[in-house]
């Protein structure tokens, strides 16, 4: 066992010999949107995401269903085509499944990757002057949020399941590309509950410029609304000690940043020797990428 519950990361790594490892995670959760077919391809995106935070390749997948009796059969069969064509477009074939009856849907994978057992991308290993980047824009949790409660402009949720079905494979491999080690993938937590992972887990702090962080079209609206999720108001009351904000930032502006996302972008710490090469690589390969701060030797996290 490489990576288990003693340190744990974005998923469990196996050892089988000298040149290969298997990465293991599982993830599941109730509807984010109301098209069942985006909804799956959602949850498989999200599920393969921690396979690709270690820096794998996944290659196999369980389904994982929970499903009330009365869902129309027509609606079910969409959420787990959207499961299967989404692990397809990953490479991905999904050999079986599980599915129990339940009041509120959910769904999700186990899913099952290759990596190599000295080359796997962890929360630990960033150092002071790497730079912090991000793949994906924020906002999903508000978003979503402003859906559920009829308050959502249709264009906005339109870009937030488009990021949100888009695999994190090639943010992946070009960080295995350019030999980055430190990487974590912005779910449940959040920005700053997985920054301050990779913080904690590194011995490091973190600058972040509130500027620099991307927003999809729509989540500073909501966020001035105060549309949160429940999540969000969790992931602040934890997280919060180790967060020192400029008080330039406003209150909705802070909570951006503890929205919770699902299937939330990769967080890379790039040391300045390979930032021209991922920064080259990712732009031949038209790879979203934000320079959103950097690492710092303090004990915390300040955004400015
Ligand atoms: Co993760
Ligand atoms: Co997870």
């Amino acid at each position: 066992m490489l990576v288990g519950l003693d340190e744990p990361d974005d998923a469990a790594v196996w050892q089988l010999d000298e040149e290969k490892a298997l990465v293991i995670t599982t993830d599941f959760f109730t509807p984010v949107v109301d098209d069942p077919y985006d909804y799956g391809a959602i949850a498989a995106a999200n599920s393969l995401s921690d396979v690709y935070a270690m820096g794998g390749r996944p290659f196999l997948a369980l389904n994982i269903a929970a499903l009330p009796p009365e869902l129309p059969t027509e609606t079910l069969t969409e959420i787990i085509r959207g499961g299967a064509e989404k692990a397809r477009e990953a490479g991905v074939v999904i050999a079986g499944g599980h599915t129990i009856q339940d009041k509120e849907p959910k769904y999700g994978l186990v899913a099952i990757g290759f990596v190599h057992p000295r080359n796997f991308l962890r929360k630990s290993g960033a150092s002071p002057g790497d730079q912090l980047i991000l793949t994906k824009p924020l906002g999903f949790g508000t978003t979503t949020t402003a859906l559920k409660r009829g308050l959502v402009c249709e264009e906005h949720i339109g870009e937030a399941v488009e990021w949100m079905k888009k695999l994190n494979r090639q943010a992946s491999e070009i960080a295995q590309q350019v030999g980055l080690t430190t990487a974590t993938d912005i779910t449940g937590y959040s920005l700053l509950g997985h920054a301050w992972e990779i913080a904690s887990l590194s011995g490091v702090g973190l600058r972040l410029n509130f500027e620099a962080i991307p927003f999809i079209p729509g989540a500073k609206e909501y966020a001035a609304q105060f549309i949160f999720p429940g999540g969000a108001f969790d992931n602040r009351s934890y997280f919060q000690a180790h967060v020192r904000f400029d008080a330039k930032l406003s209150e909705a502006e802070q909570m951006l940043l503890f929205d919770p996302q699902t299937s939330g972008g990769l967080l890379f710490a790039v040391p300045p020797s390979r930032l021209r090469a991922f920064e080259q690589a990712a732009q031949q390969l038209s790879q979203p990428y934000w320079i959103i701060g950097e690492v710092t030797s303090s004990e915390i996290i300040e955004v400015i």
